[in-house]
């Protein structure tokens, strides 16, 4: 299987998610490249997609969506799987007790399901290192809200990862044989 596993980071961690997904799927035997979705010229030549984005601000980046909105067509006849890099902190749930992958966003998850009819989506947690961020994301770091449920730190969780791109890799190792019948 060609695999194109596609992502926008701001900041490196997404690509370090992007990247280790491309090696275990390469693990498995299949033709994989891990790119930026801003290098990606042509979607066509792949038969299998993982798309990943930061979130900032309950959203995913702009230029993975726009990549999903162009690429519709050739996604939602393809199987997709999607993925998000977004909370961070040691504690799985926030203070009204909810999963907070589950409330992190993207806000948007929805959509972009339903225009890739996506086989799964995951939350992954992130990183947040203060030394990296640009003005804008330090002036809204400065807030305390937001600066309360956005503890520095690398948060995340490599077996989590690995066990979701096994469950990728075996759903591609079934795709040639449901193809023929
Ligand atoms: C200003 C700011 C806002 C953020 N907003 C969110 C958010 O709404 N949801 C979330 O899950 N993570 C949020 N994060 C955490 C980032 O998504 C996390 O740090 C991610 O791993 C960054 O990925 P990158 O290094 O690929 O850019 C935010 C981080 C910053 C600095």
């Amino acid at each position: 299987m060609k695999v194109l596993v596609a992502y926008a980071s701001k900041h490196g961690s997404t690509k370090g998610i992007a990247d280790f997904i491309g090696d275990k799927l390469r693990q498995s035997g299949n033709l994989v490249d891990v790119k930026e979705v801003k290098e990606i010229r042509n979607a066509n030549d792949y038969d299998a997609f993982v798309i990943g984005s930061a979130v900032y601000m309950f959203h995913w980046l702009k230029e993975v969506k726009e990549f999903v909105s162009r690429n519709q067509a050739i996604l939602s006849k393809k199987p997709v799987w999607l993925f998000s890099s977004g909370p961070v902190g040691k504690e799985a749930r926030d203070k009204k007790g909810r999963d907070l992958r589950d409330v992190s966003g993207p806000n948007e998850i929805d959509e972009l399901k339903e225009l890739t009819k996506s086989r799964d989506h995951r939350v992954f947690f992130g990183v947040l290192d203060g030394t990296k961020l640009g003005f804008f994301y330090r002036q809204i770091l400065k807030s305390s809200a937001v600066r309360e449920g956005l503890p520095e730190g690398d948060f995340r969780d490599w077996a989590d990862i690995e066990a979701w791109s096994s469950s990728i890799a075996s759903s591609l190792e079934e795709i040639p044989k449901l193809a023929m019948g």
